[in-house]
């Protein structure tokens, strides 16, 4: 009788173990979500708008692809981050106030963005790409899991 229970309490450890390894890793093993989905969108245009924003005469396909990460910001600010579902109650309410106040100034600042463009004010352009890769950082730092 002894046996048996260890062997079950064994079985029983062996079936368990993956998914505690998977919890334990900070969503590093789960699902893929809508907002991983539209923040990869952004990325992808994101990296062409740093490497062209200085250049005048690519101004209109750098507003095309500022365009792209406008309306993948735009989404994003309804969206979940991955982090608030495994929290409840004040603490989910005020980290999803402070994602969505931060998500808005971040399309906020690509409508800035978009407006120093057509412009043809690249300089002002600049800046405001840097603005955005402190949003983004800080954005990281707060709102997404430490291994993703
Ligand atoms: C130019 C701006 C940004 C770019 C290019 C960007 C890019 C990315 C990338 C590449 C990922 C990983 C996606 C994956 O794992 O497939 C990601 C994840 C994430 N980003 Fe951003 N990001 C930006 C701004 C922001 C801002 C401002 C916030 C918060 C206010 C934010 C919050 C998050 C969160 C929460 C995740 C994890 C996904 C989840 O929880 O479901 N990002 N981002």
């Amino acid at each position: 009788m002894k046996t048996r229970s260890l062997i079950l309490t064994l079985a029983l450890l062996v079936s368990v173990l993956p998914f505690v390894y998977a919890d334990s890793h900070g969503g590093g093993d789960h699902e893929h979500t809508e907002l991983e989905d539209q923040m990869s969108a952004m990325n992808k245009a994101w990296r062409s708008i740093r490497r062209q924003i200085s250049d005048p005469a690519k101004n209109e396909s750098t507003l095309e692809l500022v365009a792209k990460v406008k309306k993948a910001a735009m989404k994003s600010v309804e969206l979940t981050p991955i982090l608030a579902t495994e929290m409840s109650g004040e603490e989910k309410n005020k980290f999803m106030a402070g994602y969505k106040k931060a998500m808005k100034r971040t399309v906020g600042l690509i409508g800035d963005l978009e407006a120093a463009l057509k412009d043809g004010d690249n300089a002002g352009a600049q800046e405001i790409v840097g603005k955005l890769n402190d949003a983004r950082k800080h954005g990281h730092e707060k709102y997404k899991p430490e291994d993703d």
